[in-house]
């Protein structure tokens, strides 16, 4: 088990696993691209575990290390501050946010697989990538639970992978194990993974005032491993065809 978990990116879900992992008894450090003096509300709510650094410092302070910004600023993690480490990443690829990358629209590469291109000398492994921020939070569970949900992991490395299913663990998910980097796009958005499995059906009729107030407030709906497991075994990936017709 780390001891002290590194964030770049203290956002949604930054923040979100900072407070898990507070509560499981590991020390924090986050930073995000505004500087450590902009995280002072988050620290005083997380308390003594958690303290702020910059990108490189949070890189250097965690035994593990969370990746957590947009996608489309991936190269500018600090690679050589997270040489020799496992790195978390919960990113993913919104072309209309992050500009189009023509790899990931031909489904030549996964967003994973280039988050690792760029940190060649780090053991990269995608979780955290496929619940909303609010359920992130409110839907974990501890070990054993009737009602916990699982999560996918895709790594390379064996060990990375078990480093972060012990990560998931403490922080309350059990974990489903899709493969490798060039399989995670079986969790990637639009897959049947993908966050609705998480949450309850949307009443319709809502204003979006009361959309909002839904979104934050309603409770998870638990995903076995058995049910993450079918999920992702049936995920279907758009073909490079269907990728050029969009690019069109
Ligand atoms: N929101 C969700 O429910 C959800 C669920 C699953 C996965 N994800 C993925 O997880 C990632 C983070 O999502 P989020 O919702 O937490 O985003 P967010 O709330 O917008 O937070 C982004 C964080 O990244 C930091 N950041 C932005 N640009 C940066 C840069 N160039 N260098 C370093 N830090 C930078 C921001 O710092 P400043 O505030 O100082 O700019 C902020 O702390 C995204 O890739 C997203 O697709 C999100």
């Amino acid at each position: 088990m780390p001891k002290t978990l590194g964030l770049i990116g203290a956002g949604n879900i930054g923040s979100a696993l900072a407070r898990l992992a507070v509560a499981a008894g590991l020390d924090v450090v986050l930073s995000n691209s505004r500087g450590p003096e902009t995280l002072a509300a988050l620290l005083a709510e997380l308390g003594p575990q958690a303290r702020a650094a910059t990108m490189s410092g949070a890189a250097d302070a965690g035994d593990l290390v969370v990746a957590t910004i947009p996608f489309g600023a991936y190269e500018q993690l600090p690679a050589a501050a997270l040489a020799g480490k496992t790195v978390v990443d919960t990113m993913n690829y919104y072309p209309e946010r992050d500009d189009r990358i023509t790899e990931l629209d031909t489904g030549e590469q996964t967003s994973s697989t280039l988050v690792q291109r760029h940190l060649a000398d780090s053991r990269v492994v995608k979780a955290f990538n496929n619940i909303d921020f609010v359920r992130l939070f409110s839907s974990a569970r501890p070990t054993g639970a009737a009602d916990r949900s699982a999560l996918p992991v895709a790594g390379d490395d064996k060990a990375a992978k078990a480093q972060v299913v012990q990560l998931l663990d403490a922080l309350g998910y059990d974990t489903v194990d899709i493969g490798t980097l060039a399989d995670s796009w079986r969790s990637e958005p639009g897959t049947l993974v993908y966050v609705q499995p998480y949450l309850p059906k949307r009443p319709e009729g809502l204003t979006d005032e009361e959309t909002g107030r839904w979104f934050f407030e309603v409770p998870g709906v638990p995903v076995s491993v058995g049910q993450a497991r079918e999920l992702t075994d049936n995920a279907v990936r758009r073909s490079a065809g269907d990728a050029r017709a969009t690019l069109a």
